[in-house]
């Protein structure tokens, strides 16, 4: 009996999911045609996504959606398309074009790993090597973290690690298992763990960035980006925790990411409103609060890894099942978009509110994970990260 099969007998989930399938791959179809090997750029403006080469931190998405596709339709053509992007990877990487960032892992396992692991293609392995490579390159061993943006000395940037980059350690740990060198995973497993220090509050919120002392390794502070305040609770960092502790568990076997990732998302769900779907900020709950539908998605599949890793006694088994599920039936029933060709997939999210950029439109990683999720319910055991 498939999962969904199972919770539908304890869930009013009634989204029809071979229906959403060919919605999705039919439009993402028509898309590969019309955006002619250009990538839609991280949000969508006025409902359009405008186009771009293999730039910006998401390109990695629409690889990863491709890939996606082939994996809930079987139609080759995706594979054939995600085979086509890989070139750009390694044109990047050449001209080193936006790789001072931690979003390595982004980019590269939705696109790389991916390939690799579906076609063996070497090319594809040495790019998310490289890649990496790079990404260890940013970790500062005294603070023992893999600082997010910029230069490595940037004094607005240098020792600041965020949320999201819990996301961007499954590269590491898959580098590990290839090459045999145990150092990617060591440097990934330690920056959890401070993530777990710091960037967690005793609540169980999050901070949506932090700043480590890179001299002496001494904690600094906590301050937000994309949040609304510093003391705040940013939806879509408290997704990355839920989502992001379950992966460094499944790799590692430290309890406490596991613990981390069940106390997040019990946080993450005692704050959402009365549909389900959050605010952009958890800490905002007056009527009329723009949604984060892309947070939504990417709880979604960071509660369905996480029941992975619970027994099915576990009273958070079931109730983050359904949680899951009824998230799942809103984005299903109000936020899926499966016309516009122009837009995406996800409507209502937000990119960043405090620079008023991507509010209320499609948000690629948005289309990318309500396609994970989907997914998710028909290959519950497959590898997505
Ligand atoms: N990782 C950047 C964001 O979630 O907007």
């Amino acid at each position: 009996m498939l999962l969904v099969e199972k919770v539908r007998l304890h869930s009013r989930f009634t989204p029809d999911l071979h229906k959403l399938t060919q919605l999705i791959c039919g439009k993402l179809t028509r898309q590969l045609t019309q955006f002619d090997g250009k990538y839609p750029a991280a949000c969508s403006i006025n409902g359009h996504y405008p186009l771009t080469d293999n730039t910006d931190w998401t390109t990695g998405f629409w690889s990863g959606m491709t890939w996606l596709a082939w994996q809930m339709s079987g139609d080759p053509q995706f594979l054939d398309h995600l085979q086509n992007q890989l070139p750009g990877y390694g044109e990047r990487l050449r001209q080193r074009h936006d790789i001072e960032t931690h979003d390595l892992g982004f980019l590269f396992s939705l696109s790389c790993v991916n390939a690799w692991r579906s076609t063996g293609d070497p090319a594809a392995r040495e790019y998310a090597l490289q890649a990496a490579n790079l990404l260890t390159a940013r970790y500062h061993p005294t603070a023992q973290i893999i600082q997010a943006w910029g230069d490595l000395n940037d004094p607005q940037q240098q020792g600041r690690m965020i949320i999201d980059c819990l996301l961007n350690l499954p590269l590491l740990y898959w580098a590990s298992e290839q090459t045999g060198d145990p150092r990617y995973a060591q440097l990934a497993q330690r920056h959890a763990g401070r993530a777990c220090d710091f960037l967690v509050r005793e609540d169980y919120s999050t901070f949506h960035t932090f700043y480590m002392n890179v001299e002496t390794g001494e904690p600094v502070k906590g301050t937000t980006h994309q949040g609304y305040a510093d003391n705040s609770c940013w939806a879509r960092g408290q997704a990355w925790a839920i989502y992001g502790f379950a992966l460094s568990f499944s790799y590692t076997g430290e309890r406490r990411f596991l613990q981390a990732a069940v106390e997040t998302a019990r946080y993450f769900i005692a704050h959402l409103p009365d549909d389900g779907v959050c605010n952009w900020d958890l800490q905002l709950t007056a009527p009329g609060t723009a949604k984060d539908s892309s947070a939504a998605a990417i709880a979604v599949c960071g509660l369905l890894e996480l029941t992975r890793h619970l027994s099915v006694l576990d009273p958070d088994h079931g109730d983050f099942t359904r949680q899951a599920l009824r998230i799942m039936t809103q984005l299903c029933d109000r936020y899926f978009d499966g016309e516009n060709v122009d837009g995406g997939y996800l409507l209502h999210a937000v990119y960043n509110m405090n620079k008023e950029r991507g509010v209320d439109e499609y948000c690629i990683w948005g289309d990318y994970f309500f396609f994970e999720a989907v997914s998710r319910l028909t290959a519950p055991l497959a590898k997505y990260w």
